[in-house]
């Protein structure tokens, strides 16, 4: 059941485009039911492609291209570890192995007491710093 709070939320953001390009609050509407659930299930998904006459397909496009969104419940903090070309070169697949061998957690994975997910990810826009 989608909150009164959620409503209006979701309102809000589609009145920030016309009514022709309401999709375009896909990316604020689905952050919204992250906030309140920690994660983007397949009803979520429903439950946004409802609110802004999507297919259900474009809405799960949208959760599975960008690895902000979680479509399974994770840790309070989620550690993303690059291991695209330049963070590679600098270690970053042992940077990962190392974190995920330090919480005693597998890649993807949440340790025990559900304080960390370790997760391997695309560029994060800090090549500098690699990793
Ligand atoms: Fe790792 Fe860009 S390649 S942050």
């Amino acid at each position: 059941p989608v909150t009164a709070s959620v409503q209006e939320r979701f309102a809000r953001e589609i009145a920030k485009y016309p009514p022709e390009g309401k999709a375009s609050a896909v990316i604020a509407c689905l952050s919204i039911l992250q906030q309140e659930h920690g994660w983007v299930s397949e009803e979520s998904e429903r439950v946004v492609a409802e609110a802004l006459d999507m297919p259900v397909i474009a809405v799960h496009e949208v959760t599975t291209f960008y690895n902000m969104f979680n479509q399974e419940p994770v840790g309070r903090v989620k550690l993303n570890v690059c291991t695209n070309l330049p963070c590679q070169l600098r270690g970053g697949q042992h940077a990962l192995e190392h974190l995920c061998a330090t919480l005693g957690v597998e890649e993807g994975g949440t340790t025990a007491d559900g304080a960390f997910t370790v997760q391997k990810s695309e560029c994060l826009g800090a090549c500098a710093n690699a990793p």
